[in-house]
């Protein structure tokens, strides 16, 4: 049984104030639900703010991006130990880092090491673009991804990795996969990927989201598919009312399966 897991992608939204609101406009609720891991990922300025209101709840916080090195000279970057300061997650290699800040596979993987060794659980994205897609390339792509990014990971650690599919044409597009073209691309990709790198019982374990223009409108269609594991949600996570909607379903989707 893998427990669901919803976490909130801010990315670069929300100043100290504005996320301060945005969690007291949830958190009363997201306390309330159980049988869901629920992560919240500000930007790392609102890291710490939102860090102290959460203290004492089940909600976990996680970062959008780390660097790889331990310290030195990389101005504007930040380390492991940073990040695990304050947190016990980290969405990494993310398609707006691969398409808008040059990450690569190799990149996304030194970070994914970098992650296992600070003992901090990765959310791990992959995703095909829009023209892999419509050249029919999904499979292939997504499954270097995933072989080359979680590459060297020791499989006694592998079953804490959270992996997300987002197809990079449906996130923020309001052009959402269909379930079941996800759970096709995470059950026949994905999750053999994932055997062929740590073995099929750690691939059994291991979470696997869909993200891509989720909505407290279709996230139930996704939960309810048998390889989908949760959700990582970016628009929707800065609307209250969705985000709790949509972590409802997640808890709806674990009851009702036992
Ligand atoms: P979206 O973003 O929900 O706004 O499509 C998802 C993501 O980028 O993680």
């Amino acid at each position: 049984m893998r427990t669901p897991l919803v976490a909130g992608n801010w990315k670069m939204n929300m100043t100290v104030e504005a996320a301060r609101s945005l969690v007291y406009a949830m958190s009363a609720s997201l306390r309330d639900i159980r049988g869901v891991e629920m992560v919240l990922c500000p930007p790392f300025t609102a890291l710490l703010a939102v860090q102290a209101l959460l203290e004492g709840s089940d909600i976990g916080l996680g970062a959008q991006n780390m660097h790889w090195q331990e310290k030195g000279a990389f101005t504007g970057e930040v380390s492991p130990s940073m990040v695990r300061e304050l947190c016990r997650y980290v969405i990494l290699g993310h398609s707006e880092r691969r398409s808008l800040f040059g990450e690569t596979d190799e990149t996304a993987n030194r970070r994914a090491r970098a992650a296992e060794k600070a003992d901090l659980t990765p959310i791990f994205c992959v995703g095909e673009t829009l023209q892999e897609y419509e050249s029919g390339r999904t499979s292939e792509v997504v499954g270097r991804q995933i072989r080359l990014g979680l590459a060297g990971l020791q499989p006694a650690s592998a079953p804490r990795i959270v992996v997300a599919y987002e197809p990079v044409w449906a996130i923020g597009t309001g052009r959402a996969s269909s379930a079941k073209a996800a759970n096709d691309v995470v059950g026949q990709v994905i999750r053999p990927a994932l055997g062929g790198l740590f073995g099929m019982e750690v691939a059994q374990a291991i979470r696997v989201l869909y993200g891509g223009s989720v909505t407290s409108a279709n996230a139930g269609e996704y939960f309810a598919c048998k390889e989908i594991d949760g959700a990582l949600v970016g628009g929707a996570s800065l609307k209250p009312d969705e985000f709790v909607a949509i972590t409802r379903h997640a808890a709806g989707t674990q009851s009702a399966s036992g």
